[in-house]
């Protein structure tokens, strides 16, 4: 899709030192960090919009996926990310379109300041649900915990609001701003700040407006034989599916609290997991729509991160800069990110030897010509491979560095290698840190194969962003080597961690039919993924 026109992008241009990184945080999860001097260039070949016609219609973005009713320079990633990378796997179902289609209306018609959402305020104010169903029903995001399971969580929560016509809308915490372009045209996403729930980063599993304690405390009670009043609910419920909650928490699941929650006016929803699979593992009301919605298993997560989550011109300017200085030319590009818990308790020297191990039975890194026999081919074009990482620590680059300056490789490619940035540790709440972490993750969804840590939401947002299956480095805990250093992905879907597993009353989802789309996480025997 070359085209010759030269355009400079100097009014988000970041000069100077730049930096990284990644990551999730809590109990798992990834980052890093690091510095990098980034020069303005100049790029050439990516031009829209000076002829509309000339450009594909819009409407062919992402195979419809994306609105045609964007203005483009607003969020360039959203044009630029298919041109950089060539391939789509998945076609988003008509359904997954037409349903799309109908929720950017209802956000326009319900968003922040309409009349809609106003009355809905004085709704949320009254205490209770209304007895009129409402038009417009909201699910608010609250962020929590690392970038990667922000991201997750982002396009879990768009799911239940499509299944459940509800309005998403999201909690922006100061470190998230200018992360992210608006995903829906002509409105805006962002719950106003003068919301009157202000607490809302305050909520946790002890919050007497959690689902668990509603229930739990008869506020709510979820028995249909029980024709609960709708004015006796609560205008709003805390949903808490954190990977601390309690079993009643996690009834959200279940096909009779969907059918009690659906009558509140306001879901207010915080998580730090994906978790998706539940809704297929225990919501029979959403069987049929999911089917519809999303006809390969696998690419749940990847259209709905491709449909919604798009950087922001100021961290896209990161990914391109970096993508076409060093990354472009590369005839194959390789992506290993590596994210240390405080629990692994090894030297780094034992990650790399992993690394080495697991390179050695997957073929992931070039391997090294010890006799030093190949020689290059100065007057020819030498196929070259790039390895790009993505670390907290510049440790693993520096040996992969020093490797392929010490070695030929046995193919006689050219080798490269390149960290954009090392942060030495994760900071979740610091926005030019996040900045980083995101383009890092784009820049890894822009590699033809990955090396990703297990346990990492910020490696499995990276695979499942790229549409690939990656090799996951098996998690060393406490000191103890896996015996397999990794394995290669059956499927490019997110893990859910600490899945709900919900004892739910009433109806269930068959079983027999759900061992065939759900299984255990190769990388952590109690998740669960989504897989064809
Ligand atoms: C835009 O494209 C159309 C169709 O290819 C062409 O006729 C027209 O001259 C172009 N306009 C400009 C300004 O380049
Ligand atoms: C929760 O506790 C607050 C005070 O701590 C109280 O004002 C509120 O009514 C309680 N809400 C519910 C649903 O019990
Ligand atoms: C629901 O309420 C009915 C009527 O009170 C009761 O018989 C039934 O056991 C309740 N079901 C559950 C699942 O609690
Ligand atoms: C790597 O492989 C070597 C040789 O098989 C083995 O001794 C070592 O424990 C492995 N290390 C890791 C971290 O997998
Ligand atoms: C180096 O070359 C010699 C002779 O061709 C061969 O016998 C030996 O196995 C090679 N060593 C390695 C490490 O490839
Ligand atoms: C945020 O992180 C950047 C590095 O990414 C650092 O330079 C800056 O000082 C940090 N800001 C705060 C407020 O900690």
């Amino acid at each position: 899709m070359a085209r010759h026109n030269e355009v400079k992008y100097n009014k988000w241009g970041v000069h100077g030192a730049v930096l990284i990184v990644c990551l999730v945080a809590l109990p798992l999860l990834i980052l890093f960090f690091w510095q990098h001097d980034v020069k303005i260039t100049v790029e050439k070949g990516l031009n829209y919009g000076s002829n509309e016609t000339s450009t594909p219609s819009n409407n062919n973005y992402l195979h419809g996926l994306i609105p045609s009713n964007f203005d483009k320079e607003s969020c360039l990633s959203r044009y630029e990310w298919p041109l950089f990378r060539k391939s789509f796997p998945y076609m988003p179902s008509s359904y997954l379109l037409h349903k799309l289609r109908n929720y950017e209306d209802l956000h326009k018609k319900c968003g922040p300041n309409t009349p809609l959402y106003q009355k809905s305020i004085q709704q949320l104010n009254s205490g209770h649900s209304s007895i009129e169903p409402m038009e417009c029903n909201y699910v608010v995001w609250i962020p929590h915990n690392g970038l990667g399971n922000r991201i997750l969580t982002l396009a879990s929560t768009f799911l239940y609001a499509i299944l459940t016509n509800r309005v998403m809308l999201i909690q922006m915490n100061d470190e998230l701003v200018d992360l992210f372009c608006e995903p829906f045209p002509d409105t805006s996403w962002i719950l106003p700040p003068d919301f009157p729930i202000k607490n809302l980063n305050e909520f946790d599993v002890n919050s007497n407006v959690t689902y668990g304690n509603m229930l739990d405390k008869h506020v709510i009670i979820s028995n249909h034989s029980i024709n609960t009043e709708v004015e006796s609910l609560p205008s709003y419920v805390y949903v808490h599916l954190v990977y601390d909650y309690h079993a009643l928490d996690r009834l959200f699941f279940c096909n009779d609290d969907q059918i009690v929650l659906r009558k509140v006016n306001w879901l207010l929803l915080k998580s730090d997991q994906y978790f998706i699979p539940s809704f297929y593992s225990s919501t029979p009301m959403f069987e049929e729509k999911l089917d519809r919605l999303f006809p390969a298993k696998e690419s749940v997560f990847y259209l709905l991160a491709h449909y919604l989550i798009h950087p922001s011109n100021n961290v896209w300017g990161l990914v391109r800069r970096y993508y076409m200085s060093y990354l472009a030319k590369a005839d194959e590009k390789i992506g290993i990110q590596v994210r240390v818990f405080f629990f692994t308790k090894v030297s780094s020297d034992v990650i790399f030897q992993q690394i080495q191990n697991c390179s050695k039975v997957e073929s992931v890194l070039p391997e090294l010509d010890f006799n030093g026999t190949k020689a290059f081919k100065p007057d020819e074009q030498n196929p070259s491979k790039a390895i790009l990482v993505a670390s907290l620590y510049s440790y693993y680059y520096e040996k992969l560095k020093s490797m392929y300056y010490e070695h030929s490789v046995k193919t006689g490619e050219l080798v490269s290698v390149y960290q954009p940035s090392h942060e030495e540790q994760q900071k979740t709440k610091n926005q030019s840190h996040n900045k980083k972490a995101l383009a890092e993750m784009y820049l890894l969804s822009l590699c033809d194969m990955l090396m990703t840590s297990g346990w990492s939401t910020f490696g499995y947002a990276s695979s499942g962003l790229a549409g690939i299956k990656p090799v996951i480095l098996m998690t060393i805990r406490n000191k103890n080597i896996p015996d397999m250093p990794c394995v290669r992905e059956a499927s490019m879907e997110p893990c859910y961690i600490f899945p709900a597993k919900p004892s739910c009353k009433g109806k269930t989802v068959d079983k027999e039919k759900l061992q065939q789309y759900v299984k255990q996480c190769p990388d952590f025997d109690h998740g669960i993924k989504l897989f064809d």
